[in-house]
């Protein structure tokens, strides 16, 4: 755990001592000459030198702009990661040449990135680690921006935490996280809180007729749930986002059996759930001003004598018929029908899902580029303004009325399939028919929600937490 807080004075006192250092800075020119030889200021570079007991951390930051958010928040997490390899537990950070460059907004990525290099997933082993708890102070700060800069630390402190949620979730062994567990973890998560939580059991989802959902979750013993949030922080307007995230917590494919060299991340297909906690779990715990309803269908796929088959057709809540194609596209059963519901019940005025849907968004943008369709230029824009601010990719994909055809079925309203090609779209379009003339934005998080090789410094294998932040942002 790293605590952050601000330093006036006596800053040269508390002992070790960090400094961030920018490209060909002269900072470099009064550092001993072997030090000089490895180190330039390139970003992420690092050394230092011991001078009476004192440890000088350098670290690089190149020649960082304000605008390159990912940048900072990789600085802050190469900070972590040399406080924890050089065992340090208290020192000063000298925000200077940072500050000069990006002005002062840039803290809140620093501090982002800086909490979340520290994060370890939970191993299950019998050796004990005790977490070590350490202090960075922020120097140079102007002390008329300080109260300003530490409500920004606390604001991010809890962003963070939230991000943390949804690494942990997902990180779960799947035999750890059955769709019980999950409606429990998300209880004792919002236990306390201005949150509002309803939990739909199985008996419910049958006396509501939630068919897709049922049909999918019936797979499984470990029975199916919806579970739903209401964070309603600002009564007064009636705006009310919608979210909506899948929540299997394992999927096998079903029928349309998954080869074995897919199977390993199947316990993380409820990643999109997890980003929507996560953000709820920010919003609340900053008191944020809005309205948010959330929808969470949880379940899993798997083999059965009560699965799906290839060619069954079925029902859903929002009364249209579907032709199963593959048994594997269970997302998008279950998220039409979160989504029918959320906007026939709980009025909400936009609407969001989020999912580790398709295979096809990770050929397309691989690890660190979310798939997004949207019908609504507006709810777009504001989405891209959010994801700017948390330093997260995303790329638009467009889609056109031959691409809705692709979801025709000859027998049934809709099919869960479409053919070879582009699945992401498909599989989008198939949702937004569920969203009927919402404004409507979906994500597409099969591949920035787990990496097995990091891509940035303030990742570590597995869970990403991927778009918490940006959640957090577009909803607040
Ligand atoms: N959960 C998977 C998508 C996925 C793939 C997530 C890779 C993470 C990594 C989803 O349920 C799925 O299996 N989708 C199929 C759909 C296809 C059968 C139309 C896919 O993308 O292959
Ligand atoms: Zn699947
Ligand atoms: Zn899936």
């Amino acid at each position: 755990m790293i605590h952050i807080k601000t330093i006036q004075k006596e800053a040269e006192m508390v002992g070790h001592q960090l400094n961030l250092v920018q490209e060909e800075s002269e900072v470099i020119h009064k550092l001993p000459t072997l030090l000089r030889t490895n180190f330039k200021g390139k970003a992420l570079e690092s050394t230092y030198i011991i001078v009476n007991e004192t440890l000088h951390l350098y670290i690089g930051v190149g020649k960082i702009e304000k605008e390159d958010k990912i940048g900072i928040k990789e600085i802050g997490a190469k900070i972590a990661k040399e406080l924890e390899r050089l065992n340090i537990d208290q020192c000063v950070l000298h925000t200077g040449e940072l500050i000069e460059r990006c002005e002062i907004g840039c803290l809140a990525d620093l501090v982002e990135g800086l909490l979340l290099g520290d994060y370890m997933p939970k191993k299950y082993t019998n050796q004990v680690k005790e977490e070590k708890e350490r202090t960075v102070y922020l120097a140079g700060i102007e002390v008329e921006k300080e109260e300003e800069v530490q409500s920004l630390i606390e604001e991010m402190h809890h962003v963070v935490e939230g991000v943390k949620v949804a690494r942990d979730l997902v990180n779960a062994p799947g035999n750890h996280l059955r769709p019980g567990d999950f409606v429990k973890a998300i209880q004792n998560l919002f236990e306390g809180t201005q949150v509002e939580v309803q939990v739909f059991d199985k008996e419910m989802l049958q006396n509501m007729g939630m068919e897709a959902l049922l049909a999918v979750g019936d797979s499984s013993v470990y029975k199916p749930s919806m579970v739903v949030l209401r964070y309603l922080g600002d009564k007064g307007n009636a705006d009310v986002m919608g979210l909506v995230g899948k929540g299997v917590t394992c999927d096998t494919g079903g029928y349309c059996l998954k080869p074995a060299n897919s199977m390993l991340g199947i316990k993380g297909d409820m990643a999109g759930a997890a980003a929507v906690l996560g953000a709820v779990y920010g919003l609340v715990k900053n008191q944020r001003r809005t309205n948010v309803v959330a929808a969470l269908p949880i379940c899993e796929n798997r083999i059965s004598e009560s699965s799906l088959l290839p060619g069954d057709v079925i029902s859903s809540y929002g009364g249209k018929t579907i032709e199963i194609v593959n048994t594997d596209a269970e997302g998008r059963l279950i998220l039409a029908d979160a989504v029918s519901y959320i906007v026939k019940e709980e009025k909400v005025t936009r609407i969001l899902d989020i999912a580790t849907l398709t295979g096809a968004v990770v050929g397309m943008l691989g690890f660190s580029i979310g798939g997004v369709l949207s019908n609504d230029e507006k709810l777009w824009s504001s989405f891209e303004k959010a994801a700017t601010q948390a330093g997260e990719r995303y790329l638009r994909i467009p889609y056109y009325k031959e691409h809705e055809k692709m979801v025709e079925s000859t027998i049934a309203d809709i099919k869960n399939a479409g053919a070879s090609c582009c699945g992401t779209i498909t599989a989008g379009l198939f949702i937004k028919t569920f969203a009927e003339e919402l404004p409507w934005i979906h994500l597409d998080i099969a591949g920035t929600a787990w990496v097995d090789a990091p891509v940035f410094e303030y990742q570590s294998k597995g869970a990403t937490g991927a778009s918490v932040t940006t959640l957090y942002k577009l909803c607040q």
